[in-house]
């Protein structure tokens, strides 16, 4: 179906990296998907496997044709596997150490035209692609979350970056059947600096005593058209990654709105991260996280 790339890796395969191994899969393209170690690959393939069931029982999937998109993901722990791919995604954690390591070695393994791409959401892309002796073909690519189902891709181009790495993951990200928009390197991209503003200005709000968590999240979802409301959607995220995005957008823009609510900081603290942990703002048991998953 895609014309822009003819072999893509994806190296972290939790959440997001396994929706968008999910998103490329579906889309046609044979997919490798790189893990650390069994067990993080075997619970990647878990993540496809249960996100790929759901759609065939909501009747949006036939069961060959899920067997076809899980037949195109070849899952490995070694990074040498990548070394036909012309484009690799990669969705480790956020730290900048890590995301370094995996740079240096997939500039080792790659083709020398393999175009890299982050799906960092907190991470200068810039600092990323200056790990790898290849920073003109260093993009950003950022997912949402559940990437299976968010139209947006956001394709981040550095100063460094050849404008033909960052046409082609978007016209690839439009024939995945997604709405890329193209950008510089700035904390927080354009999606993640308007909406932690207001998630932030959310968790100030439920500090202050101005309304209760219910009532916020009623008022936003009932009030407002969203599809949840401001708490529900930072468990989704992860209230560690929002601690993260508001850390680096605070840090760039200075702006009080994005300076982290302190509950944000103890409810992290305690490793209360959201619906990845069961807890966050609310309590989430096991059966409602394996039906969203
Ligand atoms: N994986 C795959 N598919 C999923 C899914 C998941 N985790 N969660 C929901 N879906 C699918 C369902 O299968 C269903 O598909 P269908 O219509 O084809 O049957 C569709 O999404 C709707 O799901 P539901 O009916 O179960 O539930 P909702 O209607 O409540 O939708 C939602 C769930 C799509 C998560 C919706 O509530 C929503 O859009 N929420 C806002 C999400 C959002 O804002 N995400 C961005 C966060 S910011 C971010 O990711 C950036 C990062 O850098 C932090």
């Amino acid at each position: 179906m895609t014309g822009t790339f003819s072999r893509v890796g994806v190296v972290g395969l939790g959440t997001m990296g396994a929706g968008i191994a999910e998103v490329l899969a579906r889309g046609g393209l044979p997919v490798v998907g790189v893990e650390a170690d069994p067990d993080a690959l075997e619970r990647g393939r878990g993540h496809l496997e249960r996100s790929t069931g759901r759609a065939v029982k909501r009747g949006r999937l036939s069961e060959d044709a899920r067997r076809e998109i899980l037949d195109r993901v070849a899952l490995s722990v070694d990074f040498a596997d990548l070394g036909d791919c012309d484009l690799v995604v990669e969705a480790v954690p956020e730290r900048l150490d890590l995301k370094h390591r995996v740079f240096a070695e997939l500039d080792r393994v790659c083709r020398a035209d393999a175009v890299l791409a982050s799906n960092t959401s907190s991470l200068s892309v810039t600092e990323i692609a200056v790990a790898t002796g290849r920073p003109a073909k260093v993009v950003g690519v950022h997912f949402f979350n559940p990437a299976p189902v968010m139209r947006l891709v956001e394709v981040i181009g550095t100063v460094l970056t050849e404008p033909e790495a960052v046409e082609r993951v978007a016209a690839l990200a439009r024939d995945l059947g997604k709405t890329p928009v193209t950008i510089g390197d700035r904390a927080g991209f354009v999606a993640n600096r308007l909406l932690f503003g207001y998630l932030n200005q959310a968790a100030h709000m439920l500090e202050s005593g101005h309304a209760t968590r219910d009532d916020i999240d009623a008022a936003m979802k009932d009030g407002a058209g969203l599809p949840m409301g401001p708490f529900t959607l930072m468990d989704l995220i992860g209230l560690d990654t929002c601690l993260q995005v508001l850390e680096a957008v605070y840090a760039e823009s200075r702006d009080r709105r994005h300076a982290p609510a302190p509950v944000l900081r103890e409810l992290v603290a305690a490793g209360l991260l959201g619906r990845k942990s069961g807890r966050g703002f609310y309590v989430h048991d096991g059966q409602e996280r394996a039906a969203e998953e």
